[in-house]
């Protein structure tokens, strides 16, 4: 593994991270490549033109608006001492000069070029879980970077930055607060700042879109209902729409968590989920606004959590309005390192549905795990047939801090975000490493160790955290870590770890099969037999679907428990193998950077030997196993 110095090699200089994986803007110095365009300059393309002027190292490039796709798609083609970028929009030159940049900077030029993309959905937004005292629910760094207080007179040179970073992998919207949401952001003091923003991210192509609480008729209003289908309540919905789009023309629409943890929604005046998104979708369809109503529901009642968001959403297939679009996590319980795949995806036919990913590593061991996710929404992309969505969030994980997202690491995972919105197929490979080379050096040296801990370190969670389809053993009160024994007297029985691991002297496991809560029936039939069945389960996901015996066989040949411990133990020795890649490559990064890393690793590894310990040792007491030779011993 390593890499040793080159005898010219050179350390780079220090560097914060502040930059992400794009070029610094540098002072323009003498002779400038040429960049043309005909026809009037707008602010958008005079981004493009300022950006390849900034780093483009080849022929001159001419900008030409020309009919050539649907969207901001975009060619790129060269001749003889030309390059060429062509869209029928301008945020498309943007997008294509981006990726001029990208290809020079990840070595992906190859002549003549001949470059047509397309972005797989039209819409791939970004959500912040940002609330208007400045805190981020889920936020793991810094504050949150909108200054609602300094906002809208004083403008935070990062405001561009962001959108910047967001037109340059293809994310072209943002919602800037909390699912769980304020009604005072729909103020007009409130909407004034809104405005401020929208008004930086515009020339980047990027629309900005809000939470809204149900409530806010009652709550902002002081209407005594918010019935969706009271005349009053419409009227003030439509009020508020044409107040905001006089201020912010191509405003893009509102979020709703409705009737879920606590929030109001249609369903507390006896409306159903499609009364309350399409009496919203009426407000905002003159001005072409939409609207994304999630999906993320779950009672205390309920027999199994997973099933819920199913059986609440397809008794309503076919009677969401064409500008609603129903968001959907990726799993059915909750951003866990490993799910299946939500079944609605594949049961709702006649509803135009968005993917939710989380950026953010709220059960990722949060800023201080290097988890790179792009393996993860992969795996959903397989699973799922990108072509089945209209579109795709991701929860962002981005605050004040100076390398934006906490972890270096994470920035990964935005960008990731963006470069799978934009195009599904993309591998997690190929993302590795087009952000390495941009972010760090394009030394093969550095990129190769550097890459293949990235592929892992996402399985590797899984393994010290939750393997074999077990989820949701996190402490009470947080996230972070392990608490397989939790018991807090009244709780809802759901958000206990016992209620997913279901351990007992049997074994252990949530039976989801035709014999247990019949979870699996929500997947095609196809999956429903190779799922409901434990021998032809993929072992991932064996603990999520069944309640499997201790000794059970497993396909290595060790029994189930014998299996577990494997499990938990190869998570912690693969990040103590992320340990020695990253001292391995000290020569190819700068100072700071280097350290920094270095020190979340070892945070990442105590942290792995806690759970594996924590784990191994609640479960053994079901069990009643020994851990098996040539596993690490719980101290
Ligand atoms: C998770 C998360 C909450 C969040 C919720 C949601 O449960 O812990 O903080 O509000 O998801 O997505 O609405």
């Amino acid at each position: 593994l390593h890499a040793g110095t080159r005898p010219d090699h050179v350390r780079p200089v220090e560097e914060d991270g502040s930059r992400l994986w794009l070029p610094v803007i540098r002072p323009v110095e003498g002779a400038e490549v040429e960049i043309t365009y005909k026809g009037k300059v707008s602010p958008t393309i005079a981004i493009a033109i300022a950006e390849l002027k900034n780093a483009w190292k080849g022929d001159p490039v001419l900008l030409e608006k020309k009919k050539t796709g649907r969207g901001d798609g975009f060619a790129i083609t060269s001749s003889e001492h030309q390059v060429r970028i062509l869209s029928s929009t301008e945020t498309g030159l943007l997008y294509g000069a981006y990726s001029l940049l990208r290809m020079q900077a990840a070595g992906q030029l190859t002549v003549p070029l001949s470059v047509t993309e397309q972005p797989a959905y039209d819409l791939r937004i970004l959500n912040h879980w940002d609330n208007p005292d400045g805190t981020v629910e889920r936020g793991y760094a810094g504050r949150s970077l909108w200054n609602w207080e300094e906002l809208p007179g004083t403008l935070s040179p990062r405001y561009e930055a962001y959108a910047r970073a967001n037109a340059s992998v293809g994310i072209n919207g943002t919602v800037l607060n909390n699912v769980n949401a304020s009604p005072q952001v729909l103020t007009t003091g409130s909407l004034e700042k809104v405005k401020a923003l929208a008004d930086v991210f515009r020339p980047y192509g990027i629309k900005v879109y809000l939470s809204v609480n149900f409530a806010s008729p009652i709550r902002l209003g002081k209407l005594d209902t918010a019935d969706p289908l009271d005349k009053e309540v419409i009227g003030w919905w439509k009020q508020k729409v044409k107040e905001i789009y006089a201020m912010i023309p191509d405003f893009g629409g509102f979020l709703v968590k409705a009737n879920s943890e606590g929030q109001p929604g249609p369903c507390d005046f006896g409306r159903t989920h499609a009364e309350g998104a399409n009496m919203l979708a009426d407000a905002l369809k003159p001005y072409g606004g939409i609207v994304m109503w999630r999906a993320f529901v779950y009672s205390p009642t309920d027999s199994d959590r997973a099933k819920q968001a199913y059986l609440e959403f397809m008794p309503l297939d076919g009677q969401f309005r064409e500008n609603v679009i129903v968001q959907i996590k990726n799993g059915p319980i909750d951003f866990q390192p490993r799910e299946p795949y939500s079944p609605l995806f594949t049961a709702m036919k006649q509803t135009p549905m968005m993917v939710e990913f989380q950026i953010t590593q709220e059960y990722l061991g949060f800023s201080n795990h290097l988890a790179y996710l792009a393996p993860l929404w992969e795996e959903f992309f397989g699973e799922v047939r990108p072509d089945r969505l209209k579109a795709a969030a991701g929860v962002a994980n981005i605050g004040t801090d100076v390398n934006w997202c906490g972890h270096h690491f994470a920035q990964a995972n935005w960008y990731a975000f963006g470069r799978l919105a934009w195009n599904p197929l993309l591998t997690s490979d190929r993302i590795a490493d087009e952000w390495l080379q941009q972010t760090f050096t394009s030394q093969s040296a550095f990129v190769c160790p550097v890459k293949a801990m990235m592929l892992q370190s996402r399985e590797a969670v899984v393994d010290y955290m939750m393997p074999l389809g077990l989820h949701h053993q996190f402490a009470w009160g947080h996230h972070y870590g392990p608490e397989p024994w939790c018991s807090v007297p009244g709780a809802r029985p759901d958000w206990l770890p016992s209620y997913y691991h279901r351990a007992d002297k049997e074994g252990i496991g949530f039976d989801r099969s035709s014999k247990g809560s019949n979870a699996v029936s929500q997947y095609p039939d196809s999956l429903r037999l190779i799922y409901n069945d434990k021998t032809t389960c993929p072992e991932v996901y064996l603990l999520w679907f069944h309640h499997v015996p201790w000794q059970y066989r497993m396909k290595s040949g060790r029994t189930l428990w014998g299996e577990l411990c494997h499990a938990y133990d190869r998570g912690v020795r693969q990040v103590r193998g992320f340990q020695e890649i990253w001292d391995s490559v000290e020569p190819f990064v700068d100072a700071r950077r280097f350290r920094e890393v270095q020190s979340k690793l070892k945070i990442q590894m105590r942290d792995a030997v806690w759970w594996k310990d924590a784990c191994l040792l609640y479960f053994q007491t079901f069990s009643g196993m020994p851990i098996p030779a040539g596993i690490e011993r719980p101290v």
